[in-house]
């Protein structure tokens, strides 16, 4: 094989690369995030695996497999903050939007609440450890973050205490 019949090689898979992930950037724009029908679907119309769907959507943090809630809260778990007590403020948090304890500790995919309000999901780290531990809130960094300061934060959000 020589260098030319190489870099055809390497266009095509190029090509389909960019095609799969510019249709699954459609879906994902569209529907808010890549429902499992719709790749069933996709990876029946183009004759894909369905697994080779799914690793492209694991491995690009831009997809989600899950609805996106209307608020994005990322919490920073990385050494710093976990130092800092990071994993108090994740589990007040789990627990004041209703979402099982240690739901989003793996970090891999985000957990959004049931009424699509809060999504909730983990960063490694924001470059801002001097105020650790870190939060934020559609963009918006929130530091020295606590469970007793979450509340105020989350209100500012349309979070409401619900009495149980
Ligand atoms: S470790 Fe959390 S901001 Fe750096």
């Amino acid at each position: 094989m020589d260098s030319h019949v190489l870099d055809t090689l390497i266009a095509r898979y190029e090509a389909e690369e960019g095609r799969l992930l510019g249709i699954l950037s459609e879906i994902q724009e569209q529907e808010g995030y890549i429902p499992h029908d719709l790749l069933l679907m996709l990876s029946e119309k183009l004759g894909i695996r369905l697994s080779r769907l799914y690793s492209l959507v694991t491995f690009y943090s831009f997809f989600s497999l899950q609805p996106i809630g209307e608020h994005v809260i990322t919490v920073c778990m990385g050494t710093a903050c976990h130092v800092k007590g990071a994993e108090a403020v994740l589990a007040a948090l789990e627990q004041h939007l209703g979402i099982e304890a240690g739901a989003t500790q793996d970090g891999k995919f985000s957990v959004t609440t049931k009424d699509n309000q809060f999504t909730v999901t983990i960063a490694r780290c924001f470059g801002a450890c001097s105020i650790a531990p870190v939060l934020s809130v559609d963009g918006n960094l929130f530091g020295y973050a606590t469970p007793e300061n979450l509340p105020a934060i989350l209100a500012g959000y349309g979070w409401r205490e619900h009495a149980d």
